[in-house]
């Protein structure tokens, strides 16, 4: 990268920062000197992430905790602030995805993305507030299904409209204190959970959805995390309340092949 981040001294805190891209946009921090702590709902996974960030030599704290859960996600923000002070960087990234239409969905189904993806988001947000240094970067991650309306992810576009909204709002009421707050979009990203949640189950090696975006590729954790760093630096400090997709061009298309995924899950009876 012909760009050089650099976050020495500053504390960075990430939920759903465990496994795939958050804990992808976590890394990159730990690579730059932040002090990094990490916090999702099952300890095997925590554990491994907090030995992942320790390789680059600096701080890392690691938490269970359920964003569901507005008293764990405190506790989370009340543990780093007393060890390392305000907090510099909030990612809240944590998520669940399943395909299923509408009419599959029972109300404990359509509940559960938006209890982990919105209510979560403003658990973070309302508890991290407090906690946040003047001139703090928030960066919630988002999907292109909060503003595509998507056949058999009517659970997660709403939730993630939310999000989206939800920090658009954020911008306006924390902009005096000099709090930003901004998206990430992603767009199928390699190797992660989500993009083999939703990828099409006829097509093993991906090639429909590759084709589906007009760089021709995958992006990677790297490409997201680069995009984290450049709204977390001085090179974004007028930039606030934006959601901005990093999807090699193609969420409208990418779109279409989540849905071919759900009607091949929907023809084959699973
Ligand atoms: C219909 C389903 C279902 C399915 C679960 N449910 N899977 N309904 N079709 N395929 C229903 C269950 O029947 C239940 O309702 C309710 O959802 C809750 O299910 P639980 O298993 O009890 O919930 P829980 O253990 O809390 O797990 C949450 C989860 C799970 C979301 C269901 O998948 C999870 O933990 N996901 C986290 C990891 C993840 O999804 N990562 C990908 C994020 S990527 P009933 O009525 O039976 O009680 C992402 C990508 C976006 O968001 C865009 C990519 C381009
Ligand atoms: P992932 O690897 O499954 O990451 C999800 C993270 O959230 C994990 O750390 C998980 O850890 C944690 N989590 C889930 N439920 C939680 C809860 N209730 N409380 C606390 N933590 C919870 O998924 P990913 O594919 O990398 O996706 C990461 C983010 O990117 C999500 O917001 C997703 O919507 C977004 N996104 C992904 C893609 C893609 O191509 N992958 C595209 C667009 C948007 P535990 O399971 O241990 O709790």
């Amino acid at each position: 990268m012909d760009i050089q981040f650099d976050f020495t001294g500053r504390t960075a805190v990430f939920f759903g920062g465990t496994s795939g891209i958050n804990l992808g946009i976590a890394e990159a921090f730990a690579a730059r000197g932040a002090s990094v702590a990490v916090a999702g709902r099952k300890q095997d996974n925590v554990d491994a992430a907090v030995k992942r960030l320790g390789t680059h030599g600096g701080p890392v704290r690691g938490f269970v905790a359920d964003v569901r859960d507005m008293e764990s996600v405190a506790a989370v923000f009340d543990a780093v602030a007393s060890e390392w002070g305000p907090v510099d960087i909030l990612v809240s990234g944590a998520a669940g995805n399943f395909l299923a239409e509408v009419n599959d969905l029972s109300s404990n189904g359509f509940k559960v993305v938006v209890d982990i993806d919105l209510n979560g988001t403003f658990h973070v947000m309302r508890s991290g507030f407090e906690h946040l240094a003047p001139g703090a970067s928030v960066i919630n991650i988002t999907a292109p299904q909060a503003s595509i309306p998507v056949r058999y992810q009517a659970h997660v576009c709403a939730a993630k409209a939310g999000v989206d909204q939800l920090t658009r709002v954020l911008a306006l009421e924390w902009g005096g204190r000099g709090i930003r707050v901004n998206a990430i979009a992603p767009g199928p990203i390699a190797g992660t959970e989500g993009l083999a949640r939703l990828s099409p189950g006829d097509d093993p090696t991906g090639d429909r959805s590759v084709r589906s975006v007009p760089l021709g590729r995958f992006g990677t954790r790297e490409e997201i995390a680069d995009l984290a760093m450049f709204l977390s630096s001085s090179a974004a400090s007028y930039i606030s309340g934006a959601v901005i997709p990093c999807d090699g061009g193609g969420s409208f298309e990418s779109v279409r092949a989540i849905e071919d995924a759900g009607r091949f899950l929907a023809s084959s009876g699973r």
